[in-house]
């Protein structure tokens, strides 16, 4: 198949590109600079320069194209999250640039639009499993660009399109962020949130890119994407043993949960999700999890 994918340059892009490219998908990333041109093409894609923001010239990228993915976030590391206006871009590309894809997508002939997005709109939901249904929670104004970008979605899906939103669960291994996570805790500083008896749905980023590859095969809806739930005290312990710390990463104090806000609170969440719909309806499964050996290499 012919697929377009914005966000190509990034953890999520990269990932997805060299598994649909693997897989024999003809691939082209798209990127805002000619300095991703050569990393998209190192991935065994071609690229395209185009503004994500800009509807005509996305629908120009697009056009030829029978599958439209995107993977566009820009999350911000760490605590840094807690500055106001460390989630203005990541809130415009959900706002902003999504809506703009889904609707190029329309525009170009793209059948197909496959969406990321995340678990972490669901409720804290203790010791229960998580399920698509689950309504989100979503009432505070933080949550509008993902709700938008959903919408988009939904509203691709019509016409006999296609549209497959990915919930997928926290992203680790070589990124700015598991990487800012292992420092700390080699370091000894706290870096979870959370209670050590609370869930966490962890996905590799090699298996992220194989989910991309699966969603092709998934009809239209939205789908939980992550490993075996584990305990977030499971998840400190395999923290500390991949950084070779002499204990587990450490979690905040009571105190300073109290006062992360709206966003990182998402992170205090007990999301223990099952993705049994997705793999179940793809065949996709999990390769890779926080207890394998050497995963933040790989
Ligand atoms: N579910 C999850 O847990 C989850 C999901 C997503 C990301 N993350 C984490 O977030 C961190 C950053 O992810 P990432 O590396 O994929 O993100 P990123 O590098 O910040 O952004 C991904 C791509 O989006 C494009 N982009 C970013 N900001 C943009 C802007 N303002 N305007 C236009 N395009 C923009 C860039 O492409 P060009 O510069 O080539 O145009 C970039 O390569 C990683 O640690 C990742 O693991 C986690």
């Amino acid at each position: 198949m012919r697929i377009a994918i914005t966000g190509a340059t990034g953890v999520l892009g990269q990932e997805a590109v060299e598994a649909l490219v693997a897989a024999g998908h003809e691939v082209t990333g798209i990127t805002r600079r000619d300095s991703g041109v050569p990393i998209i093409e190192g991935r065994g894609a071609s690229a395209i320069v185009a503004d994500v923001f800009d509807q005509a010239d996305l629908a120009r990228a697009f056009r030829g194209h029978d599958v439209v993915m995107n993977t566009l976030a820009h999350v911000p590391v760490g605590m840094a999250g807690l500055r106001p206006l460390a989630w203005r871009e990541d809130d415009r590309l959900h706002l902003e640039a999504s809506v703009a894809i889904a609707k190029a997508a329309a525009e170009a002939g793209a059948r197909r639009l496959v969406q990321e997005s995340s678990i972490f709109m669901y409720p804290d939901n203790g010791t229960d499993w998580i399920g698509e249904d689950l309504p989100l929670s979503v009432r505070n104004q933080a949550f509008r660009p993902r709700v938008r970008e959903m919408r988009a979605a939904v509203d691709f899906a019509t016409a006999g399109r296609t549209a497959v939103v990915l919930r997928l669960g926290q992203l680790f291994g070589r990124d700015q962020h598991t990487t800012h996570a292992l420092r700390a805790t080699r370091a000894g500083d706290p870096i979870l949130l959370g209670r050590p008896d609370g869930y966490i749905t962890l996905l590799h980023h090699s298996d992220a890119g194989t989910a991309f590859v699966a969603a092709l095969r998934a009809g239209s809806g939205f789908y939980n994407v992550g490993g075996e739930p584990i305990t977030r005290g499971r998840w400190a312990k395999d923290l500390g043993t991949e950084a070779g710390a002499s204990g587990p990463a450490k979690f905040y104090p009571e105190i300073t949960q109290a006062l992360v806000g709206t966003r990182l609170d998402t992170q205090r969440r007990s999301l223990r999700v099952s993705s049994l719909r997705f793999m179940s309806e793809t065949g996709w499964r999990p390769t890779v999890g926080p207890s394998t050996k050497g995963w933040s290499r790989r």
